[in-house]
């Protein structure tokens, strides 16, 4: 029935960009938005005896809000960084109708108002889906990273992500503003992908992020391991961590432009869908 299918590599990509931030040292927090909660695997989290986003989304209180914050495993690998995930959960589907109301939407925000200048970053993991809970993330952000894989639904599925990134925008949050588009699972010797790379360029412009982030089966072998890709060893790992480390360089310079504000950092964020 829907055209907005989930699996082009939201998740993954903010598993990256926490492995290159954590890498760098920086105070990262992740808030896994899905209803499915795949990021808290990833960043070998167990959410037992955690509250979540549902009880945030229901009652963004100080005490609710840290209560749902765990320290992802990650952090036993080396000092420096911090990583901590805003633990997900199968409830917040609960918040995810088609009309969220204008006081609903502000609830992320407000929850991470109370600890967001005890980070650098915060990237939101979101579901596959422009409802309630994609809008309330974006207006907790700063920017929306819009994650496409080359397919035929590529285009329409973009074009409808930034449709709605602009609607909350005028409506909602003036600060609000895309990041880029990043395109996944790339094979360099598909003429198909290929097709539908320079189509995307055609539509979208400078809006379509280089680098392009391709295929590698590695990538999927450090999720499993719940491991940070830029510790994973071997080649194409580290091709990718590279990859991530451009991209977060294009998340802080981008919210750095407006993090004279002085509040917090940035909050940006991996979403959306096409397929
Ligand atoms: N560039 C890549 N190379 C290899 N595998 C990838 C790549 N990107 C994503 N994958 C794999 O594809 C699967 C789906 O990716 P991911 O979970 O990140 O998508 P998603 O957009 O978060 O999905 P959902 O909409 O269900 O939340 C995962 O198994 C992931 O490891
Ligand atoms: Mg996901």
């Amino acid at each position: 029935m829907s055209s907005l299918k989930g699996g082009v590599g939201k998740t993954t990509v903010t598993l990256g960009l926490a492995s290159a931030a954590f890498s760098r040292g920086l105070r990262t927090l992740v808030v896994d938005f899905d209803p499915q909660s795949d990021v808290s695997t990833g960043l070998a989290v167990s959410p037992e005896g955690f509250l979540n986003v549902a009880d945030v989304l229901e009652s963004p209180k100080e005490k609710t809000v840290r209560a749902a914050i765990a320290h992802s495993g990650w952090n036993d690998y080396h000092e420096g960084g911090t990583i901590d995930l805003m633990v997900g959960s199968p409830s917040s589907i609960n918040f995810d109708g088609p009309h969220p109301s204008a006081r609903d939407i502000w609830k992320l925000e407000e929850a991470l108002a109370i600890v967001e200048s005890e980070y650098d970053l915060v990237l939101i993991d979101c579901a596959p889906s422009l409802n309630a809970l994609t809008r309330t993330a974006w207006a907790a952000s700063d920017r929306v990273l819009v994650v496409a894989e080359p397919s035929l639904f590529a285009v329409a599925a973009t074009d409808r992500a930034l449709r709605a990134i602009e609607e909350i925008r005028r409506g909602v949050s003036p600060r609000l503003q895309p990041l880029g588009i990043l395109i996944n699972r790339t094979q360099p010797q598909s003429m198909e992908h290929q097709f539908r790379i320079r189509e995307l360029r055609e539509m979208f412009g400078p809006l379509v992020l280089t680098p392009q982030l391709p295929e590698r089966p590695s990538l999927q072998q450090a999720q499993g391991a719940a491991k940070p890709v830029h510790m994973w060893p071997g080649e194409p790992s580290q091709e990718m961590a590279a990859n991530f480390d451009t991209i977060l360089d294009r998340v802080l310079r981008s919210a750095g432009m407006d993090a004279e504000r002085g509040t917090g950092g940035p909050t940006a964020q991996a979403t959306t869908v096409t397929d």
